[in-house]
């Protein structure tokens, strides 16, 4: 049987139309949108895409999708992605796997986006998961303390003992609030903050979210 990341991240790949310029997510979930996009390929359905990271970028490339820079397109029909957290104003936490900040830029330039996710990502109240923020390199700690005496606890994310590095060079700062109950206020705050490059809330941008719950899906829209 699929699992409920497969289930979902296979269905988005069949809003997907003739000739479209698609946004490539990143994560588990859309890895298993890109491998339904190979399958649709084979049968004929012409595509162009741009990845929002390496990783999806080598996957992408693998797999015989047709890659552009980013600088090279005005605008992306679709964007497929996955999520971290979803509440039922089909607002998000984004950027689990360090892309936020791609993720984000994408999306903006998206007409339409549309998250893949499984049954335990949707929830009442965004926070849980903690929220990412894409922060530049010179200024960690001291945005560190900052948000720590705010009662933000913050945490350096880390990979085999050495602070994560984006693709665009920056670290990545894991905020452990529980719940986030003015989504909207705390974007704004931590925006003003000189250092944040962008945060992994993502709000109102999402037109659709598939979600896999057991052996079928819900479709959700804004
Ligand atoms: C990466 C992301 C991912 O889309 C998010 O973390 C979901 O990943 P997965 O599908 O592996 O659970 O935002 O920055």
């Amino acid at each position: 049987m699929m699992t409920e990341k497969e289930r979902a991240g296979r269905a988005a790949a069949h809003a997907v139309e003739d000739g479209m310029i698609l946004g490539l997510g990143t994560g588990s979930t859309v890895h298993f949108t890109l491998l339904e996009l190979k399958v649709r390929m084979d049968q004929g359905l012409r595509l162009q895409g741009v990845a929002t990271s390496q990783r999806t970028e080598i996957l992408a490339r693998e797999l015989g999708i047709p890659i552009l820079p980013f600088s090279a397109v005005d605008r992306i029909d679709l964007t497929l992605d996955g999520a971290d957290e979803v509440d039922p104003n089909l607002n998000g936490i984004k950027g689990g796997g360090g892309a936020l900040l791609y993720e984000k830029l994408v999306a903006e330039a998206s007409d339409k986006v549309i998250w893949v996710v499984d049954h335990q990502k949707m929830v009442d109240t965004l926070g849980r998961f903690p929220l990412p923020l894409e922060v530049v390199p010179f200024n960690l700690e001291k945005l560190w303390k900052k948000l720590e005496n705010q009662g933000y606890h913050p945490r350096v994310r880390m990979q085999a003992g050495e602070p994560f590095v984006t693709d665009a060079g920056n670290r990545i700062l894991d905020l452990h609030l529980q719940a986030i109950s003015d989504p909207e206020g705390l974007h704004r705050e931590l925006k003003l903050m000189s250092g944040v490059v962008e945060t992994g809330l993502f709000l109102h941008m999402a037109e659709e979210v598939i979600e896999g719950v057991g052996d079928t899906l819900r479709h959700h829209f804004r």
